[in-house]
């Protein structure tokens, strides 16, 4: 095990959550030794030296070896990201959307450079799920994954469900909460869920997708009256994004608002908690649940991160060799 010497970008509610919890990890040796950041008028709270507003600062400092990306912006990321990994710098990154547009490149570039990107808290924040559908169903065939994959539309359907909030009001709290994506519009159109699904998809069936592709409905399109129909029928309304193995081997998949039986897991995944149900030949049914969004959770996964490199830890993708194919998409008729 080896030192890290980490060049972060950004320093919003991840990345200064992540680093809080890396000065309360002392077993894990791993530093900040630069920041680059874009706003040079925001007050900051770590010395001044150790912010920089060009990114070549930290992409050409031999002396950082992890770069950890946790930038608002999916484009520039996209540069950062790739940048780094031809230098040999190995990535940790948070960001689905930047992961969701680029994908077949991103597994293509490390392949090439031989450099791993690692970016488990860009799904589902504290669940491991992206390190759990590479390894342990590995062998054990899946046949399903479904799930609420985003915090801030779950903690609003709560807040409207239980506290008899309204939408705009929910949401409010969602974003001081540091929960929502600085763009809220990427939460409440399912579009922040199917970035995520885009991930799972690759990890659990080694089907690498456009987003543009899944069949995405997101909440703002429920009426003001679909929460009290759900509550009159003793229903839980949920974002539920869904993976399915069909008969014939291809996958379904989709991001839908749906009526979740009171027995389902997913009716008690509350607040801005995520909840992932894996259903595969040998293990069975299997429920994770955890914290979907938030600073600490969030750094949680990039930790867990920076660990596995450490350790030589890189994803695999020996799934991509299965051919499989999307069934049910929003352009299912030119996809097959
Ligand atoms: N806006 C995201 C969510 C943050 O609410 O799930 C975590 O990815």
């Amino acid at each position: 095990r080896k030192n890290i010497n980490i060049g972060l970008f950004g320093f919003g509610v991840v990345g200064q959550g992540l680093h809080t919890v890396l000065e309360r990890t002392p077993g894990l040796r791993a530093r900040i030794g630069r920041i680059g950041v874009k706003d040079r008028a925001k007050p900051r709270t770590l010395p001044p030296g150790l912010f920089t507003f060009s990114r070549h600062d930290l992409l050409d400092d031999p002396a950082l070896d992890v770069i950890v990306e946790l930038i608002d912006d999916a484009d520039e990321a996209y540069l950062i990201v790739t940048e780094a990994l031809r230098r040999g710098k190995a990535v940790v990154t948070a960001n689905k959307k930047m992961l969701a547009e680029h994908l077949g490149e991103l597994i293509e570039l490390q392949r090439e450079t031989g450099t791993p990107l690692l970016y488990e808290a860009a799904a589902c924040a504290s669940l491991p799920v992206i390190r759990n559908l590479e390894e342990y169903y590995d062998t054990d065939l899946l046949e399903s994954v479904e799930g609420i994959i985003n915090g801030s539309t779950n903690y609003i359907l709560t807040a409207m469900h239980r506290d008899a909030l309204s939408f705009g009001q929910a949401l409010s709290q969602a974003q001081a909460l540091g929960f929502a994506e600085s763009n809220p519009a990427l939460d409440v159109e399912g579009l922040d869920a199917r970035n995520k699904l885009v991930l799972l998809l690759a990890h659990a069936f080694g089907l690498v997708v456009a987003p543009e592709q899944l069949l995405t409905l997101g909440i703002d399109r429920l009426s003001p009256l679909a929460t009290a129909y759900a509550k009159e029928q003793g229903y839980a309304l949920k974002l539920v994004a869904e993976a399915r193995r069909l008969p014939n081997g291809t996958i379904a998949a989709a991001v839908l608002p749906t009526l979740v039986k009171p027995e389902h897991e997913l009716a008690h995944v509350h607040d801005e908690y995520n909840g992932l149900i894996t259903q595969s030949s040998f293990a069975d049914r299997q429920f994770f649940l955890g914290r979907g969004a938030g600073a600490f959770p969030t750094a949680s996964a990039v930790l867990s991160d920076l660990s596995a490199l450490t350790y030589g830890y890189r994803y695999e993708y020996k799934k991509l060799r299965q051919q499989t194919h999307l069934a049910l998409g929003a352009a299912a008729a030119e996809v097959e």
